[in-house]
């Protein structure tokens, strides 16, 4: 397991800036990449005010969530790095599993890594790329977690930790995130532990084996979840054929 410096991560490679209101924590982080900051940067923020979510949705940020990006400059070769939401969506995965109660639903990843209690969203994920003016390529794991609030109104069930009976503040939650991440960017190994990755993520899936919807951007997909591939794609079995889907929305049309 190597760093980008031929070592394994530990804590020295990493630190932590906390900020109090941000427009997006990605931003400051994509930001300071321009300016030659060096990989390992994590910065949370209080609040935000144009916090991004997938697919250009906006994420809503007020004071008592868990705001985080982490700053990577080359984590892995380019081929590698369709795994590394996989990897960022089990370090969330173990986070909360080390702050809920156990009278807590199951936690749960929604592929590709939206992180469920008792099915119901309780985080977000955005990974967003940038090659720098050197060459370097710049990748930042934001991370969004409700502790204390939820959104009002989703497409789909939404929960909070606070409404699953944990009481960590934003920032014990950030302290387990910040240890898991090193665990999970070791097991990973700059995208060689891919196979380690993905057997770690089917054991934490839902809906596996069972049937559900894959909106498009053009289209949707029905058809039964068979699991994903090597390289983290869904795989999706309609009637005539096997889809490998890269990106999309997933709704569970079964409840178990
Ligand atoms: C999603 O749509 O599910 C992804 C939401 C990602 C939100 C986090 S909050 C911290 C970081 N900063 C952002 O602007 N977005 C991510």
């Amino acid at each position: 397991m190597r760093n980008e410096r031929g070592g394994s991560y530990s804590l020295e490679n990493f630190r932590h800036l906390a900020l109090g209101e941000v427009s997006s924590t990605n931003t400051e982080c994509l930001t300071r990449a321009r300016q030659g900051e060096a990989s390992g940067l994590w910065i949370t923020a209080e609040r935000q005010t144009a916090g991004r979510g997938r697919r250009g949705r906006a994420w809503t940020s007020e004071v008592g969530n868990l705001y985080a990006s982490l700053l990577l400059i080359d984590p892995s070769p380019p081929e590698l790095l369709s795994s590394l939401p996989l990897a960022v969506s089990l370090a969330v995965h173990w986070t909360l599993r080390r702050v809920l109660p156990a009278t807590a639903e199951a936690v749960e990843i929604k592929w590709p890594n939206d992180v469920l209690i008792g099915r119901k969203k309780s985080c977000g994920i955005l990974l967003e790329a940038e090659i720098l003016p050197d060459g370097r390529r710049a990748v930042v794991c934001g991370i969004g977690i409700n502790i204390r609030h939820r959104p009002e109104t989703a497409p789909y069930g939404v929960t909070s930790l606070q409404e699953q009976g944990a009481t960590s503040s934003a920032g014990e939650v950030f302290t387990h995130l910040f240890d898991e991440m090193i665990q999970i960017l070791n097991i990973w190994d700059h995208g060689h532990g891919v196979a380690e990755v993905t057997r770690f993520w089917r054991s934490a899936a839902c809906g596996i084996g069972t049937m559900i919807r894959v909106n498009l951007p053009d289209r949707s997909l029905d058809g039964v979840f068979v699991g994903i591939d090597d390289d983290g794609l869904l795989i999706l079995e309609t009637e005539n054929r096997l889809h490998h889907i890269a990106a999309g929305d997933v709704f569970l049309l079964e409840t178990e």
